[in-house]
């Protein structure tokens, strides 16, 4: 966590000195208007965070998702059912159809980031209200609970 902060405070960091060196050596030629140099947000639907790659398992992995079921019961079942009934949070059914695995582990890990930075996030929080509190999972935790998300949608387990 602390990385990616320091990771994050870097990035912005050489973004404005970026951006700064580029205003001036364009105002020494001719004024460029802000709204002309700004970029397109581009959204890969991966989310925020420090997971970029996730790889799946078909058939799914029986003792990670009962380790993702534990893990659900413990801290999650209190806001999240498995169908698709909201309580606090969405309910989970359909949820490896809507989003993508990188989405998924991200918002579970940097919830935060992903609140204040992430489109379909904000918009979750709009309509739920609440903040979700950051669990304090670990990356190995979060990929458990995603492969029970993934049980839990219907995907073939594969024997134990
Ligand atoms: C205190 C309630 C609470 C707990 C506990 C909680 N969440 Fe959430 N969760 C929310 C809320 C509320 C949202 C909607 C976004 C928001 O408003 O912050 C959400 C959204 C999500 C989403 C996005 C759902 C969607 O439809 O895209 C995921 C994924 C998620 N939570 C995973 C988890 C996991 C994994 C755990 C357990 C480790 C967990 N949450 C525990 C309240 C909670």
């Amino acid at each position: 966590m602390k990385q990616l902060f320091v990771f994050l405070a870097l990035a912005f960091f050489m973004v404005s000195c970026g951006g700064d060196s580029t205003e001036q050596d364009s105002s020494k030629s001719k004024k460029k208007p802000k709204s002309m140099i700004k970029e397109e947000p581009k959204d890969d639907g991966k989310g925020v965070g420090e997971i970029k790659n996730v790889e799946l398992n078909n058939p799914l992995v029986a003792a990670m998702v009962d380790k993702g079921k534990g893990i659900y019961e413990m801290k999650c079942a209190a806001c999240h059912k498995l169908t698709d009934q909201r309580v606090v949070g969405p309910g989970w059914k359909g949820l490896t159809e809507k989003r993508k695995p990188e989405w998924i582990m991200n918002m579970t890990l940097n919830v935060d980031v992903m609140l204040a930075e992430d489109e379909t996030a904000r918009d979750l929080l709009k309509q739920c209200l609440v903040r979700m509190p950051n669990q304090n999972l670990s990356t190995e935790d979060a990929r458990d609970v995603l492969e029970f998300m993934y049980a839990n949608d219907g995907e073939t387990v594969g024997e134990q």
